[in-house]
């Protein structure tokens, strides 16, 4: 008899053959300091010891920050748990209006649009736009991969951070199609914060090259959004917002909740809301979501609560590479390099053992040869605990003999 069921115990223990099975470690919650539990699969978590979290996107320690909390809980007190529903249908409410208006206002737009998540903004706004190419930093983030799958006619990758190869590849394809480029709509999308590497997009240079050829620019402001000027990316640093066709982030990291974001003009964000698939078609987010990243975009913007951070950095910095450390980037994602797999492992592991959650990450997520430790403070990290953190590094990279 034919078998046309799936497999997956083959899958899986193929993907153990090739180091890329996953496992799913609950902590008892989120922040600086928290306990994990082994995989329990279906079973209860067994919390182990506290740890110290050096390796969370909440980058501005505001997920339990009792203000966001009281924000949370208001909007689910006055406005629901849940949207209920679409926002074309009845999950349109004042509160999401009011964290948009924030939103664009903070980013020097028109207007702004919440999506479910910034996979889901990522995804929709790509293929609603329908690119007929897109050109696309080699390093970008899989939503925007998966984005130009589903919505590009061609997808050019541009060696990352490098405007010289973008000018290039704009270049080549309008020499290629002389007539019909002229008819074509191009996209430019990059992140503004590369998340493995902790480095920046030349924001500057990528918007000259697309002006250059008449492309539109995407900037993916996930790992900026809440930690720049005025509680903006990278865009408002380099002052961009009016080069910048497409503003897009997240609500999850910095700003501690869920749910993504496009900011732009009033034709995009109305277009969007017509035509991006998983806005349409997907439930409107959370209003306690929403309570909590407006709370959180308006501490971001009105307390010095990123420059904490910014001075952590600069301690871990300092201190890893005077240890003999390789760090690279330049932002708040501290990426410590080891080079080899089965190192960064047992240097996660030793990190582990003495408390400091900051696992490693290995390829294929990051290029062979380059598995690293991606350290990433948050704001309530307190002198102790950094101090904590750097003895650990210091006698977890003996242990392994990278130091
Ligand atoms: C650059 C980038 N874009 C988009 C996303 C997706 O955002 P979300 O977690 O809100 O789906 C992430 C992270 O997950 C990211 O790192």
């Amino acid at each position: 008899m034919t078998d046309r069921g799936f497999d997956l115990d083959a899958r899986l223990r193929e993907r153990e053959r090739a180091g890329l099975r996953r496992r799913l470690d609950p902590a008892e919650s989120v922040g600086a300091r928290t306990r994990f539990s082994p995989d329990p699969r279906g079973g209860a978590p067994d919390f182990g010891d506290r740890s110290l979290v050096f390796a969370s996107n909440n980058y501005l320690g505001l997920a339990s920050d009792r203000r966001v909390l009281q924000a949370a809980e208001n909007a689910a007190r006055s406005v629901g748990t849940g949207a209920g529903a679409s926002r074309l249908v009845t999950g349109d409410t004042g509160l999401h209006r009011a964290f948009e208006r924030d939103l664009a206002d903070c980013k020097g737009t028109d207007r702004a649009l919440l999506f479910s998540s910034g996979y889901a903004a990522n995804v929709g706004t790509i293929e609603a736009l329908g690119p007929d190419a897109v050109f696309s930093d080699e390093l970008n983030h899989a939503s925007i991969v998966d984005g130009c799958r589903l919505g590009a006619d061609e997808t050019v990758v541009y060696d990352h951070a490098d405007p010289d190869d973008l000018r290039a590849k704009l270049a080549q394809r309008a020499a290629g199609s002389l007539d019909s480029a002229t008819e074509e709509d191009w996209l430019v999308v990059t992140d503004s914060v590369f998340s493995m590497d902790g480095d920046v997009a030349p924001l500057t240079e990528v918007c000259d090259a697309a002006e250059a050829f008449d492309a539109w620019v995407m900037v993916d402001e996930a790992h900026a959004t809440g930690l720049f000027d005025d509680g903006g990316g990278v865009v408002q640093r380099e002052g961009l917002a009016d080069r910048v066709d497409v503003q897009l982030g997240t609500c999850s990291k910095a700003l501690a909740s869920q749910g993504g974001y496009v900011a732009g003009d009033e034709a995009l964000i109305e277009y969007l809301l017509n035509a991006a698939r998983s806005f349409v078609f997907s439930t409107g987010l959370a209003p306690p979501a929403v309570g909590a990243a407006r709370e959180a975009l308006r501490i971001a913007r009105e307390t010095d609560r990123a420059d904490r951070l910014w001075a952590t950095v600069a301690t871990l910095r300092e201190g890893l590479e005077s240890m003999g450390y390789e760090v690279l980037g330049e932002t708040q994602i501290l990426p410590v390099l080891v080079g080899d797999r089965d190192d960064a492992l047992a240097l996660g592991d030793r990190l582990a053992d003495r408390g400091i959650e900051a696992p490693a990450i290995r390829p294929p997520t990051v290029p062979e040869g380059t598995a690293r430790i991606r350290v990433a403070p948050m704001a309530t990290h307190t002198d102790e605990e950094v101090a904590r953190c750097l003895d650990a590094f210091e006698a977890a990279g003996r242990e392994v003999g990278l130091l």
